[in-house]
């Protein structure tokens, strides 16, 4: 196993969420104290809700510096914000309003606008943030993604052009469940992360786990997120590491 990939088995779903909110908690103070801010960019779907929940009920437990909290999406559907299917409006619901993170900010993708149009906004979103010329690549404090059934991360889905793209930051695309035009972070980003935290939970994704995590093949796209220069963690729940090798996992105790 390399040397940068820690795989974390919590013993359930609520395990997991505990412990992704310590992940976020922790990476948080260790990059304000670094660098006087924490840039991170979360997944949408439901494996995150409960620890996006846990996020807003254990805040001061957490010890988030919110202050200095600079919040990105790895992706988003073209829907309102109201609308169920939007990961911005889920986050909302979940914890953002009751955590003290200044509005300004929150960097939701523009889901409004064309999906063209949306992602060269958010483009310029990431590069002023990053003060970045025109070629220069963002490196987030941490990252936090999911993986679907079949092995796509992001909005990056098997097949998809914008699994090849090099040099844009964010690409418009179309697919997944539901199958609506996307925003998507691209490798360029996503793998320069200082820090970037797979959440899997459930029997329904222990398959394809074993496939990404034991395949020499990198041909999926959740294998293709290989960290330039930082961690990969793997945190997953009994259920989704049950067809991992005994000797790939260190199994963590809850609490
Ligand atoms: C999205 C997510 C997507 C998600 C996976 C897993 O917006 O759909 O970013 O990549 O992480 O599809 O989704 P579940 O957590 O719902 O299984």
């Amino acid at each position: 196993m390399a040397a940068n990939l820690q795989i974390i088995i919590e013993d359930d779903p609520m395990g997991l969420a505990h412990r992704g909110a310590r992940i976020f908690a922790t990476s948080a103070r260790e990059s304000v104290n670094r660098n006087g801010r924490f840039a991170v960019a979360l997944s949408g779907g439901s494996t995150p809700k409960r620890m996006n929940e846990m996020l807003g009920e254990e805040t001061s437990r957490l010890k988030i510096p919110w202050d200095k909290v600079y919040l990105f999406w790895v992706d988003e559907r073209c829907v309102p914000e109201n609308d169920e299917a939007s990961n911005y409006g889920a986050a909302k619901r979940a914890f953002l309003e009751s955590v003290p993170i200044p509005e300004e900010q929150i960097y939701p993708m523009p889901g409004e606008v064309s999906p063209e149009a949306g992602a060269l906004r958010y483009q310029e979103n990431i590069r002023d943030f990053f003060h970045l010329t025109e070629t220069g690549k963002p490196i987030f404090d941490a990252i936090f993604l999911g993986v679907g059934k079949d092995g796509h991360t992001a909005s990056l889905f098997p097949g998809q052009k914008a699994l090849e793209e090099r040099e844009r930051l964010v690409v418009a695309v179309k697919g997944g469940e539901p199958n609506v035009p996307r925003l998507t972070l691209t490798y360029p980003v996503l793998n320069r992360a200082r820090h970037i935290v797979f959440l899997a939970s459930g029997k329904s994704k222990a398959e394809i786990l074993k496939t990404i995590l034991e395949s020499k093949e990198m041909r999926l796209p959740a294998q293709k997120i290989q960290p330039v220069n930082g961690k990969l963690t793997w945190l997953l729940d009994q259920d989704a590491a049950s067809l991992l090798p005994e000797e790939m996992a260190r199994v963590v105790s809850a609490g």
